[in-house]
């Protein structure tokens, strides 16, 4: 279920590949029925420090940036930080993808599109989960928002997609679990996807996904006539 032919799929990593609360859901019985509150405040703190950090021109990479806001996010629900910062960081590190995404991304390697990732995370964080998901084989590429120190939703992020692949906007598919990413994909030019895993609202921001999906692995599944 692809909007056109591209030649390369590109996808988001966080919330996207891998599932930004499986941190705190494996740490759960230590957080006081907390984790839930945690897992969604934790993840909003950490994208408002990347577009207050990019909007300051002050970069912090994605890991610093993890770590401020899940100290902030643990000492608003008065969660023992010290107990619990160092051990729910190195999860985040070996985030656990989603179930779907290894076979999806097999298939469509199987079927001759060129893969990649385009993230705010770090080099070395991404790399670090790539590796534990298995996913090394299956991406011909791990663009980290490293080296330009600003971080998505800047068109400049996107532009890295084109300046590696030697490709136009239009002939890449963006896929992405984030509205505001798809969205902000989408105004660039890509053929933007959106996985609406939580049936959310689509927001009225410049520039709107050809696709909806649910899940990954819609991706590769053929469209019922
Ligand atoms: C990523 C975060 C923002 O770029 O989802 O991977």
């Amino acid at each position: 279920m692809l909007p056109t032919r591209p030649k390369v799929i590109v996808f988001d990593a966080y919330g996207t590949l891998f599932d930004v609360a499986a941190a705190v859901r494996r740490m759960a019985p230590q957080l006081d029925g907390k984790d839930r509150e945690l897992a969604a405040l934790w993840r909003q703190k950490q994208l408002e420090y990347t577009w207050l950090r990019s909007l300051r021109g002050d970069f912090a990479d994605f890991e610093q940036v993890t770590a401020e806001a899940l100290s902030w996010a643990l000492a608003s629900l008065s969660l023992e930080g010290g107990r619990l910062q160092a051990p729910l960081m190195a999860l985040y590190r070996e985030l656990d993808a989603y179930p779907d995404a290894a076979s999806t991304l097999g298939t469509l390697k199987q079927s001759g599109f060129l893969t990649a990732i385009l993230s705010n995370g770090k080099q070395s964080m991404l790399d670090a989960a790539v590796a534990k998901a298995g996913l090394g084989g299956l991406l011909d590429a791990v663009l980290s928002v490293d080296r330009l120190k600003i971080f998505k939703p800047h068109p400049s992020v996107y532009r890295m997609v084109g300046d590696h692949f030697q490709t136009q906007p239009g002939e890449t598919a963006f896929v992405s679990g984030n509205f505001w990413d798809a969205s902000a994909g989408a105004a660039f030019g890509f053929n933007a996807v959106w996985i609406n895993r939580q049936k959310a609202l689509p927001e009225p921001l410049p520039g709107q996904p050809k696709a909806v999906i649910s899940e990954l692995s819609d991706l590769v599944t053929p469209t019922p006539p």
